[in-house]
Order: C-alpha cells, then sequence, then structure tokens
C-alpha cells in the first residue's frame, strides 16, 4: 500500500523526515508493506528546499497539500499556534490523517483538536511532540493499557539537560552549553521554552493526560526552569551525593494529580541520575507493573524524525478508531500545596558572626522544619572578595507551603545577602514502592 505524504515544515525535523524516510522506506516498506511517499514539501524556503529534495514537489501555501486528494497524511513540523492549528483542523476535517509533534499547540490548546481527530474518521498521531525517539505515548496507548498509572517522572527535555550536564562535567558556564545545545539542533527556535521549563511542561501534560485519561489545564501546572542554578549548586549537591535533574513530575494521588515541572535534586543512584546529555528519559509507575522506564534521544533530527514515521506507519496500518483517550471528560483535580512534601535543599549567603544559624534555624522550627544536615565553609573559596560566607542546609521532609514561608522570613534578614536558593530533594520516588 503506498502512502502518500504532505510534509509542512523542512526545518530540523521535518528535513529528518526527508532523510529518513529516502535512508529507511525500503526497509520500511519490507518491514510493513507500506511504501512511503513523501508527494510534497511545503515551506516558505522553497528555492533552499528545492536544492535538496530533488525532484519532490515544493511549495509554499499549506492549502494546497491538505486540499490534494492524493495525499492521505499530512505531517505538520512547523510548530507555533498558527497556522499551525488550522493545518490541523482542516486537513482532519478533510479527511486527512495528521501527524504533528506541535507539543505547545496540543498541551495549551489540544481541546478542539482532540475533539475534531475523535470525532472524524481520521487519525491523529503526536508521538513526536514528546521524548523524540522514544516511543513514550505509544506504551502509555498500547503497552501500558491494562495497568493504572499512577506517576510518571521524567527528564524531558534534551536542551536542559545537556547544559546541566556540560557545566557539572566540564565546568561550562550556562551561556556556552546553551549555545553548544542550539548549535546541535536541541533546542526549541525560542530556548526561553527549554530553559524555564515551558517544554517540559508541555510535554509532561500531554504524558498526564493520556497516563490517567483526564483533561489537563496546562495553565494549573507549576513551572520553574533551570536558570536560578549554579555551579555552587551543582558542586554542592554532588558532595551530598545528588545530582541537579530538570524534571516533569505528575502523580495521581487518589483522585487528585499533581504535576510539576522543577529542578530537583535525585539521588546519585536514582535511575535517572545517570541520564546525561540530551538524553531523555520517562518512568512511569503503575500499579500491575511498577516502574518501566524508556531511556533515549529525546531532541534532535533524526531521533524525533523516527517517531514522525513511527506514528504514518501506525496510522496506515491501524484502522480501528482509538483516540478516545484524548477525548476524555473527567477534569482533573490539583493537589493543593498543603499537601505537597519534599526535603529542600537550600543555599544562602550570609554574614558569619554569633547568633545568625539560631536565628535561621529558630525561623525553620517555628514552620515545623526539622534540618537534617548544615554545611558551612570557612572561606568562600569562588569569591575570595566576599565577607560572607554560604551556609547549605538540607531538611528532612516538610510542607512545600511552610517551607515557602519560612524562606519569605529568612530572605527578609539583614544579614543575608541576596535570595535564599531552595531546590527540592526527590529522593521519595526511588521505585515508587509507596504505590504498591
Ligand atoms: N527543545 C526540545 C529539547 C526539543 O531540548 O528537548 C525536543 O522537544
Amino acid at each position: 500500500m503506498i502512502v502518500n505524504i504532505g510534509l509542512i515544515g523542512f526545518g530540523t525535523v521535518g528535513s529528518g523526515v526527508y532523510d529518513l524516510i529516502m535512508q529507511n522506506a525500503c526497509l520500511i516498506k519490507e518491514r510493513t508493506g507500506l511504501d512511503l511517499r513523501i508527494k510534497t514539501v511545503c515551506d516558505i524556503r522553497t528555492e533552499d528546499v528545492k536544492k535538496k529534495v530533488g525532484s519532490i514537489n515544493v511549495i509554499n501555501d499549506w492549502r494546497d497539500v491538505i486540499t490534494d486528494k492524493e495525499i492521505d497524511t499530512v505531517v505538520e513540523l512547523i510548530g507555533g499556534i498558527s497556522p499551525a492549528k488550522s493545518i490541523i483542523l482542516e486537513s482532519l476535517k478533510n479527511g486527512k490523517n495528521v501527524v504533528t509533534a506541535n507539543k505547545k499547540l496540543l498541551a495549551e490548546d489540544g481541546d478542539e483538536i482532540f475533539n475534531t481527530a475523535g470525532m472524524s474518521n481520521s487519525k491523529l498521531g503526536f508521538e513526536a511532540s514528546v521524548g523524540g525517539g522514544m516511543p513514550c505515548i505509544l506504551s502509555l496507548k498500547y503497552g501500558l493499557v491494562g495497568t493504572r498509572i499512577n506517576t510518571v517522572i521524567g527528564i524531558l527535555n534534551g536542551t536542559t539537560n545537556y547544559i546541566l550536564t556540560k557545566m557539572e562535567d566540564e565546568g561550562l558556564t550556562f551561556e556556552m552549553a546553551l549555545k553548544d545545545a542550539q548549535d546541535k539542533g536541541f533546542a526549541e527556535a525560542d530556548p526561553t521554552f527549554d530553559i524555564e521549563g515551558f517544554d517540559a511542561g508541555h510535554k509532561i501534560a500531554l504524558l498526564s493526560m493520556l497516563a490517567y485519561n483526564r483533561k489537563v489545564d496546562f495553565k494549573s501546572i507549576s513551572i520553574d526552569g533551570i536558570t536560578k542554578i549554579n555551579q555552587l549548586d551543582i558542586e554542592y549537591a554532588k558532595e551530598m551525593g545528588y545530582v541537579i535533574k530538570l524534571l516533569g513530575i505528575s502523580k495521581l494521588i487518589g483522585d487528585e494529580v499533581d504535576i510539576r515541572v522543577h529542578p530537583a535534586m535525585l539521588p546519585m543512584d536514582h535511575p535517572l541520575a545517570s541520564v546525561r546529555n540530551e538524553f531523555n528519559a520517562v518512568m512511569y509507575i503503575t500499579d500491575m507493573t511498577g516502574p518501566v522506564i524508556l531511556y533515549g534521544k529525546g531532541a534532535g533530527n533524526h531521533p524525533t524524525a523516527s517517531a514522525v514515521v513511527s506514528d504514518i506507519v501506525q496510522i496506515a496500518r491501524d484502522t480501528v478508531k482509538d483516540d478516545k483517550a484524548l477525548t476524555a471528560s473527567i477534569d482533573s483535580k490539583y493537589l493543593s500545596s498543603e499537601k505537597r512534601l519534599f526535603r529542600f535543599y537550600m543555599r544562602l549567603s550570609t554574614e558569619d558572626r554569633p547568633g545568625i544559624l539560631s536565628k535561621i534555624s529558630g525561623v525553620l522550627a517555628k514552620y515545623d522544619i526539622s534540618i537534617a544536615s548544615v554545611i558551612q565553609k570557612e572561606i568562600h573559596t569562588k569569591n575570595p572578595d566576599s565577607k560572607n560566607v554560604p551556609l547549605v542546609i538540607m531538611t528532612h521532609v516538610a510542607c512545600e507551603d511552610k517551607m515557602l514561608r519560612s524562606i519569605d522570613e529568612i530572605n527578609n534578614f539583614n544579614f543575608v545577602e541576596g535570595k535564599v536558593t531552595f531546590i527540592k530533594v526527590e529522593d521519595s520516588l526511588s521505585l515508587g514502592d509507596e504505590y504498591e
């Protein structure tokens, strides 16, 4: 069977899809009997694209793709909201199957798209929107479909994982590591999406919808990126047996969901602690299987192209209408911050004189927060000009709400320079025994 593809967008991922089909079309035909053919490429840079794709038809108006009767599957890879949303909706209405990598659109504004796909005879694939080459959506829709999933935890952004790894291993500055990730094609067009945690937020939102069969309001997800992490935090974490990772974490506790993205201290022996560079990993914890981990390249042209082609093939093979998980009717309830419990790492810069430690510990005691360990070095070797010293405190499990209030009070002491840096520790997640 021939599958005629209309490819809209010939950037990093679009050109990766072209490469993959050129290289592996015979193999795919052997495996599946499907003959994948790119009939048309649509991109505003028509002349540049023509030079790369030889005899394939190149146009610059997407409407000519979605109205082409010979095209079965429209692949939307331009990203953003407009015109991507119109391309997807109109393609579905025109009876085309649609494959997209557009996590922002689906996570923030996907309702209409999921509903349209659910009601139409067309299929919508979005494996490429999460985890690049890792089949993490396929695992939820098929592999783990018989289980009750209670936790999804993932390193879901290649750019930030690359930055944190390079800062840790090679002492690169944040800016140098980001530039390097951009040069390698991992970063979003606007890299604030990566470093401020929104990209990971879009991905954990989509995984949560599928894992828990619920609508997720993207605005309800608490998101914090890695811009406040510095070399000192990375070194202190190492000294205490932790590594700092940007995690997307989602839990279903009773009938409440807790979904968040933030830098977290992971114990060095945690399975996700060894996920380095642009690699991603996602751990699902289910009632039947316990933890299941997928690990792989989550960014870049060819890994993401692999997910696009997987959707094209899956859709062509699959004649059953199975988008039900995306038309969920249950609204999520969200866990409040009084119910969120963590250990916290805090670092502050303070004068070195009598009574200071007791004032700080007094505030923590007032809020029922117990100190697990304290580190204070005599001289701040990283900054010999400062008369202040870094003070690092690790707490026992504390309520997030109380911790935030105590940090506000500590920030107001005049002997504290700047603001307290604090990072949540995620050592309670290890293997998810708490959910068995
Ligand atoms: N900017 C993303 C990342 C690309 O770094 O993971 C894949 O979504």
